[in-house]
């Protein structure tokens, strides 16, 4: 770290209670709010140094620009004409619902404020990367982080991840990149799904019956609101014109799996984001019977093993 450059490190995050509809046309002010868990081992390191000109490395054209944009954006909102170089890298598949705008947005945030708004707390971070992406905001924390709807929506930590450390294991069930980004979906889905209207209405109640479990460390009480909340999002997508199905068989598979598993005690639950991969969050004890469990099912190309956790780093 010096003056003029920084590295930072930030993990993906998985939205037990979905962030899904935007309420107005710019800086991605979500419908709903969200609570997620952060993924210890799923990250983006971004360097950023200040530089004579302006340049981005690592990323797609299209990531490219995206980013660009957001940096344009942050140094009109501060008033700054500083240019800036920035290299960034994820260790795990871009672009296929493993959440990877999450902690890019936030990594950039977080080395951007660093050098250039060092007095900005982090509901200020939180409230930037969300303009990047929704779920960007609550990449700035790690462990249990809930979205609080405002004129200005920002994150903010609930929980630590030491209080109730789960294991997440991520079932990779499509390589390339899904069909449809979530922007897009999002859109499609408020624009045309009959059930959308309920999916904002009946939200806060997950919320609450989410935050009460964490609080309470009730694991079959957040099981059954996250897989809930997962699946009438998704039941708004499929029920759009035209329909948004990420799923492929195996993610089908998995859920039975997961419901099976729990029925005979086994301590799992799934979630499911804008793409078709499953994450499946366990007790950790149970672990070792759900990765073995796994193995009977066809066309995981792999299994990503982590745990809550997600505090960003920065170097
Ligand atoms: C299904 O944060 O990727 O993962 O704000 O348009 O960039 P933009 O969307 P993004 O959407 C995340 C959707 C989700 C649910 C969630 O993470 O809460």
């Amino acid at each position: 770290m010096s003056d003029t450059s920084v590295t930072v490190s930030a993990a993906a995050n998985i939205a037990l209670i979905k962030y899904w509809g935007k309420s107005g046309e710019a800086g991605n002010q979500p419908a709903t709010a969200s609570l997620s868990i952060g993924l210890e081992h799923l990250r983006t390191t971004t360097s950023v140094t200040l530089s004579g000109q302006d340049s981005i490395e690592g990323l797609d054209d299209k990531a490219t620009s995206r980013l660009a944009g957001f940096v344009d954006d942050f140094r009109d909102q501060f008033n700054i004409r500083q240019p800036v170089s920035i290299t960034t890298e994820n260790n795990f598949p871009t672009a296929s619902g493993l959440a990877s705008s999450a902690s890019g947005f936030a990594a950039v945030t977080l080395a951007l404020t660093h050098l250039l708004q060092p007095d900005l707390d982090d509901r200020g971070k939180s409230r930037i990367a969300r303009r990047g992406s929704g779920s960007a905001a609550r990449s700035i924390f790690g462990g249990y982080v809930q979205v609080v709807l405002s004129d200005d929506s920002y994150a903010e930590p609930i929980m630590p991840a030491s209080k109730w450390p789960l294991d997440v294991l991520v079932a990779v069930t499509q390589e390339d990149s899904k069909s449809m980004g979530s922007s897009e979906a999002m859109q499609l889905t408020a624009a045309t799904s009959p059930v959308y209207d309920n999916w904002v209405a009946s939200h806060a109640a997950d919320m609450e019956i989410a935050r009460v479990a964490i609080r309470d460390r009730d694991f079959l009480r957040l099981a059954e609101v996250s897989e809930h909340n997962c699946l009438k999002m998704h039941g708004t997508m499929m029920t759009s014109r035209p329909p948004v199905l990420y799923w492929k068989p195996a993610t089908i598979a998995i859920i039975h799996l997961a419901q099976q598993l729990r029925a005979g005690g086994t301590r799992v639950f799934f979630t499911i984001d804008a793409g078709a991969q499953v994450k499946l969050i366990c007790e950790p004890n149970d672990t070792q019977t759900v990765i073995r469990a796994l193995e009977s099912v066809e066309g995981i190309s792999r299994l990503i093993e982590t745990r809550v956790g997600g505090d960003p780093i920065i170097q």
